[in-house]
């Protein structure tokens, strides 16, 4: 892939979680196209194997493993497959993650539903808690298994993925919002935790992109844009969405410690100013 910058992380091995999706896909090829070798880890090894197969046709080397975020022996036991083959691991970039759609309110704000239509009083809450476990467990759990062979290794460095929920909950997603802000609070949380052992751990807060996992909550059935996606884009100072590549250079410059060395318990905003903007 093009990659906006190069750095070189020649010798060093990354593992990123749900390196199947949208962003971990992307990330990995980008870490790969630096000279990182990659473990892509998802549920599927299938689709594992796919972006492996993309990385290969652009000279980079990675492989898939299959792994459940929320299941601690399928994670050792990536992990274990990670280390007989590449011999080391120093970077973790935590991407597994998402809403639940059946999580979602449906409006903005409270008012009497139409007949059949959820309100925030009937969503089901395990919904929610599925959510949360996938966000806030799914970061956690990767980080114990991983995090303890990062220690020791020369720019171990840890990313998770935040979002623009996390600074202020975002309408209709309450579960996915706590879950974000409970991804940052981690961010921060591990960043202290493991400063003294030479680990430093950042996140990219991604603002807003055209990806499978939103494009219900941006799209009607028509394919036509909701009022929601419009709101967005006057919400932004920059006047857009985002690029998804425009997610590579910020996550690079977190990875290098050449750039970053310093750098740990950030929450980098990718978002065309859409954090900082009151409307006004
Ligand atoms: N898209 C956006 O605009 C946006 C904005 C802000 C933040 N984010 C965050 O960025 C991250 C990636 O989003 P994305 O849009 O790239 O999503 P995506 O395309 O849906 O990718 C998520 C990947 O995670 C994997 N996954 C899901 N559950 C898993 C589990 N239990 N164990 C292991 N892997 C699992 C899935 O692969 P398998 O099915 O193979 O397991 C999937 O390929 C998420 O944390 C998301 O919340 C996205």
């Amino acid at each position: 892939m093009d990659v906006p910058f190069k750095i070189d992380l020649s010798g060093q091995v990354a593992v990123v979680t749900g390196g199947t999706g949208v962003i971990g896909g992307m990330y990995a090829r980008a870490l790969a196209a630096c000279g990182a070798k990659v473990a892509v880890l998802g549920r599927s090894r299938e689709n594992g194997e796919k972006v492996v197969a993309e990385i290969a046709a652009d000279g980079g080397e990675a492989m898939a493993v299959s792994a459940n975020v929320l299941d601690r022996e399928s994670l050792i036991s990536a992990r274990e497959e990670i280390l007989a083959h590449y011999g080391h691991l120093n970077i973790l970039v935590n991407c597994a993650g998402g809403a639940v759609k059946s999580a979602q309110v449906p409006q903005d704000y409270f008012c009497e539903a139409a007949e059949g239509e959820d309100t925030f009083f009937s969503i089901d809450l395990e919904n929610v808690h599925r959510e949360l476990d996938l966000n806030i467990y799914g970061t956690m759990l990767p980080t114990q298994v991983f995090g303890e062979v990062l220690k020791g290794q020369e720019n171990a460095n840890i990313v998770n993925i935040s979002s623009m929920s996390a600074y202020h909950p975002l309408t209709r997603i309450p579960g996915y919002s706590a879950g974000k802000a409970g991804v940052a609070s981690f961010t921060e949380w591990c960043a202290i935790y493991f400063a003294k052992s030479g680990i430093r751990v950042n996140a990219v807060a991604p603002g807003f992109f055209h990806t499978t996992q939103n494009h219900a909550l941006q799209y009607n059935e028509d394919g036509t844009p909701k009022p929601r996606t419009q709101h967005i884009v006057d919400s932004t100072p920059m006047g857009s969405f985002g690029r998804i590549e425009d997610l590579v250079g910020g996550f690079l410059y977190l990875v290098d410690p050449r750039g970053s060395r310093f750098v740990t318990g950030t929450i980098l905003p990718i978002d065309g100013g859409f954090h900082i903007y009151q409307g006004v």
